[in-house]
């Protein structure tokens, strides 16, 4: 085949490159995609490295690197003493300009439009402001014990600790959630119920996949925890909202929905308005269950923190019916963006669910488990947790001091018993939006209701919700102040 004039190949080809760095990445991508284009045709001798590097201006040494990766690719060929050619390609329809592909049609599948209609969180970059919520005091982080701790992992580490391991998580690890949860929630488990997963929600949408069948109707608390909702309806179940009042998820209104397959809750502390369920409701709940031959997906996300009274006995460890599947994680204890967390599972389902686990994604990293071992193991963990327990109380304190001085009884916060966020209730959803919309002008975090509770746009329930554990004392009262300017301007 008789070679095509190599400068009209480039430059119809029109390669341009922008200043900076990495210029031979650019003219790499460039070449291979006019290539791909047919834009390059199969047999086109192109320049020397010299003539293009002089055309382009930039050295040869750059421009002998992308020729040399290109030929290794199959991209080009040489040919001895007489250049370099684009090679033919089969799916290259030679000296033709090939459009690429239309983007593929969107898979028609539930799961599809199911986490289409899932709005991802607001996510807000930079150190946390008032009032985020979702997140402990990120800065009491124990770093310095935790990097000492993994420098060990890794200078320890042999070839037997760094191959696939068991998909339910470190034996150790689990042996040790199994006797805090024993000890410090009353929840006496094995530690072959517990599988640790990649933080709560992976626990969540384990029970989910393994429990629920597309027909299944499935009920979450309003408002409620949206990420649960959206992982528990992947399965193509039908969502149901039972109303929470005072004393938690209000059974009689479960009961009235007719046959549920499992309910997610969050009992000790409800995500958002707070409340933590009363007893009676919790045995209620339990018979329900046992009567509708249904599950109970216990999220005890920030059970831990109680600034007052006594916290109430999990489902999990009054469920004599074995019905309770028990969520815990380690994002509010330690941090969010470590991924830990754990299912405690009916001692039947274990076996099952530890293989969907391995299916999903195999199991946590092992250098991160050893150290959450170890760090507890050492003691480190519980002090962490008393400081960390210390620091959201005084900041709740401050919250609520500052809250009464500058708005008094005139917008009263609900009270905050438990946890680490505060729900302020508005009377109406137009209420909310402003007092949202002044407060992120005024620089605070804040977030609706509708926005992190899942409602319904027809409900008439509105409200805030005020993280209060993310940043220290000063930094809340200042913004409970700048929030009463905006209000009073607004
Ligand atoms: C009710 C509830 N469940 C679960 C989680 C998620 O926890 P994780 O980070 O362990 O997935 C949160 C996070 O804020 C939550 O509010």
């Amino acid at each position: 085949m008789e070679p095509i004039d190599a400068s009209l190949g480039l430059d119809a080809a029109g390669i341009a490159l922008l200043p900076g760095a990495q210029l031979g990445t650019q003219l790499h991508e460039q070449l291979k995609a006019r290539i791909l284009q047919g834009q390059l045709p199969a047999a086109l001798r192109l320049p020397t490295t010299r003539a293009l590097a002089e055309a382009l201006g930039i050295s040869r040494n750059t421009v002998v690197r992308v020729y040399e990766r290109l030929l290794s690719e199959g991209y080009l060929q040489t040919r001895v003493g007489d250049g370099t050619y684009v090679a033919a390609l089969r799916a290259t329809p030679s000296r033709t300009v090939v459009h690429l592909p239309t983007e593929p049609a969107p898979p028609d599948t539930p799961m599809w439009a199911r986490v289409q209609a899932f709005t991802p969180p607001r996510r807000v970059e930079g150190p946390p402001r008032a009032f985020r919520h979702g997140v402990p005091a990120l800065e009491l982080f124990p770093a310095e014990t935790w990097s000492r701790l993994l420098a060990r992992f890794w200078r320890r580490s042999d070839a037997g600790l760094l191959g696939y391991t068991e998909a339910a998580g470190l034996p150790r690890l689990r042996e040790l959630i199994a006797a805090y949860l024993s000890h410090s929630r009353g929840l006496h488990c094995t530690a072959e119920q517990v599988i640790v997963t990649s933080g709560a929600q992976q626990a969540i949408s384990l029970a989910a996949l393994a429990l629920l069948k597309p027909s299944d109707r499935v009920a979450v608390e309003s408002p409620g925890y949206r990420a649960a909702a959206a992982a528990l309806s992947l399965t193509g179940a039908e969502l149901l909202r039972v109303p929470v009042d005072a004393e938690g998820l209000q059974v009689a209104a479960l009961e009235a929905l007719g046959p549920c397959r499992l309910v997610h809750v969050t009992p000790s502390h409800q995500f958002p308005s707070c409340v933590a369920m009363s007893l009676p409701r919790r045995l209620a709940l339990i018979h329900w269950a046992e009567r509708q031959d249904a599950f109970l997906l216990e999220d005890d996300y920030d059970g831990e923190y109680r600034h007052a009274g006594l916290p109430l006995a999990p489902l999990a460890s009054l469920d004599r019916s074995q019905r309770t599947l028990y969520v815990g994680s380690f994002s509010k204890l330690l941090a969010p963006g470590l991924r830990l967390g754990y299912l405690v599972a009916p001692a039947g389902f274990a076996t099952v669910l530890t293989r969907l686990r391995g299916l999903l994604d195999r199991h946590s990293p092992i250098a991160e488990q050893t150290v959450l071992a170890d760090f507890i193991e050492q003691g480190h963990f519980l002090r962490h947790l008393r400081r960390a327990r210390r620091a959201a109380t005084q900041r709740r304190d401050a919250l609520l001091e500052a809250w009464q001085r500058e708005f008094g009884s005139a917008l009263p916060l609900a009270p905050i018993d438990a946890g680490l966020h505060a729900l302020l209730p508005l009377e109406t959803p137009a209420q909310e939006a402003r007092l949202v919309q002044l407060g992120r002008a005024a620089g605070l975090e804040l977030a609706g209701l509708r926005e992190v509770g899942g409602l319904p746009s027809h409900s008439s329930r509105a409200g805030i919700v005020f993280g209060f554990a993310a940043v220290a004392p000063a930094q809340l009262r200042g913004a409970v102040r700048s929030l009463h300017k905006a209000w009073n301007k607004g």
